[in-house]
């Protein structure tokens, strides 16, 4: 029994460590376009909270932490920001390879007249922290 609820540890302990080396709670990612995510809390689920920063050209809200959340499971990742005073809404997608982040995203735009504008695009995050 000992011996059984020992490998389930280890077991369970290699778990969380794969979310934490993938993701690492308190890690710090920047764009090409100079915008960063700082990742604050990663729980052993995978659900993370953190910080988005926007500082890319041709966009508002810019120079304002909004808050992030999002999930990782294993290179798998998934966060999205609501940039509320701007009426508008960020998902990114995609896969971490060490040290960089390669995400596809949707913007959600909710003009003030009219149905939401949908565009899609893809950010190339790089770990800095
Ligand atoms: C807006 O103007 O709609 C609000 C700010 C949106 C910034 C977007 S989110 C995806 C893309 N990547 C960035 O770093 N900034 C833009």
């Amino acid at each position: 029994m000992k011996r059984i609820l020992l490998a389930l540890g280890i077991l369970i302990g290699f778990h969380s460590l794969a979310f934490s080396q993938a993701l690492p709670s308190s890690s710090l990612w920047k764009n090409q376009r100079g915008s960063t995510l700082e990742v604050f809390f990663v729980e052993p689920s995978g659900s993370f909270q953190g910080q988005f920063i926007n500082r890319a050209a041709g966009f508002t809200c810019q120079g304002t932490p909004f808050p992030a959340v999002g999930t990782i499971k294993n290179t798998s990742i998934a966060f999205s920001v609501s940039f509320v005073p701007c009426a508008s809404y960020a998902t990114w997608y995609g896969l971490l390879n060490g040290n960089i982040m390669k995400t596809p995203l949707i913007i959600l735009f909710v003009p003030p007249k009219g149905p939401p504008l949908k565009v899609h695009e893809t950010d190339v995050f790089t770990r800095v922290r």
